[in-house]
């Protein structure tokens, strides 16, 4: 299932190691903004490029728009773009297809679709099929916008390393201290140590895994519709289809479990002309519903599994044990670069929600 979404219906495209990968948008509404160049800019933080702790694979990313476009807006049909694949090297993933990598796709992919699927560079289950999420999510934040939604991801810990971030600090300030590091996180104090982990793991020719957390404000309350479409359950849905997301947590999460109602429940007040809460364990949702705080959850990304270091595996045709070596170029932790896939992810959900439940016209 390539598609997600009812209203904002975002159906992704292509492969690793095919010639393009893309996305197609159906549902956005005539007259939306389009911001190529915030747009290319997203794709710009996704791409390793430029990224000391990343992989080796360069990739230009270049934003291609094919149609549903007209002078800076939605003309109101079908959304089609795509980026090419530039850098493709078939040889160090010819040598694994019968050797599955521990930790990968390669054996329940190739159990399910046969040996002739095309799982060069990961296939389908590559870390590059994200690139159709960035381009629709970026579609989403123009619609967002005028609903005064602002959604932002960043790194909360990697590798053990946690950041301290403040629970109220603005969604543009924590985007603009997010940027100014290669792990992105707004946690200035960390971001050394977070990159030396990396590095650690790189030198050891293994990897490392982390915690991404997104927030949105300005979320209209009544946001989300019943019970299966709760709004927990389209963003987890949504959020589960990102490659190497292991688990998610809103509000308070796992820690809820060892709290008493009274320290759980976040009290009412009315302030600033609304019905507010003091506390947030919610994440800011209460029976599937937006309640106007700020919309939280962490998600967790594990430790890349394509690792330098030997590994055990089986050989598939002869059912003989194998050492594995990988070749690839992968990221020591893909952490960094999937904030702005979890980002664009959440846009676009709320996109979807918004239009379902009539916020958007
Ligand atoms: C942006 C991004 C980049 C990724 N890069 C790699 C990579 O270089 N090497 C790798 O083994 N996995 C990478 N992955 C993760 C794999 O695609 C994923 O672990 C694999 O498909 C198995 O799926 P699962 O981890 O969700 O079970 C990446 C994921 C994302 C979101």
């Amino acid at each position: 299932m390539m598609s997600f979404g009812e209203r904002f219906r975002v159906t992704v495209f292509g492969t690793s190691h095919g010639p393009e990968v893309g996305v197609t948008v159906l549902g956005v509404p005539e007259g939306t903004p389009i911001d190529l160049i915030g747009i290319q800019s997203d794709l710009d933080r996704r791409r390793p490029v430029g990224r000391r702790l990343a992989t080796k694979r360069q990739e230009e990313d270049v934003l291609v728009v094919e149609s549903g476009y007209r002078e800076g807006r939605s003309d109101g049909s079908l959304f089609r773009a795509h980026v090419r694949n530039e850098d493709v090297r078939r040889e160090p993933y010819d040598r694994i297809a019968d050797t599955p990598r521990p930790g990968h796709a390669d054996y329940p992919a190739r159990v399910r679709f046969g040996a002739g699927a095309d799982l060069s560079g990961g296939g389908i289950f590559s870390g590059r099929m994200t690139v159709g999420l960035v381009i629709a999510g970026g579609i989403a934040r123009s619609m967002l916008a005028p609903l005064g939604i602002e959604v932002v991801a960043f790194t909360r810990s990697i590798g053990g390393v946690e950041a301290t971030v403040s629970e109220d600090q603005p969604p543009a300030q924590l985007r603009h201290v997010t940027a100014q590091n290669e792990v992105a996180t707004p946690d200035p104090e960390v971001a050394g140590k977070m990159e030396e982990a990396i590095l650690d793991a790189r030198r050891d020719g293994d990897s490392v895994g982390g915690v991404i957390e997104v927030r949105a404000s300005g979320v209209p309350v009544g946001l989300g519709e019943p019970f299966f479409d709760s709004l927990e359950s389209v963003l987890a849905h949504a959020w589960f289809a990102i490659p190497a997301v292991k688990a998610v947590e809103f509000g308070a999460g796992f820690a809820a479990a060892r709290m008493r109602g009274s320290e759980h429940n976040d009290p009412f007040v009315w302030a600033e002309g609304r019905v507010r809460t003091t506390s947030n364990h919610a994440g800011g949702i209460l029976g599937g519903l937006a309640t106007g705080m700020p919309l939280v959850a962490r998600l967790t990304i594990k430790p890349t599994s394509s690792i330098a270091r030997p590994q055990q595996t089986v050989n598939l045709a002869t059912h003989a044990p194998a050492t594995l070596v990988v070749t690839g170029r992968h990221d020591p932790c893909i952490v960094p670069r999937a904030v702005v896939v979890v980002e664009s992810v959440t846009a676009f959900v709320l996109a979807d929600l918004a239009l379902r439940g009539g916020f958007v016209r």
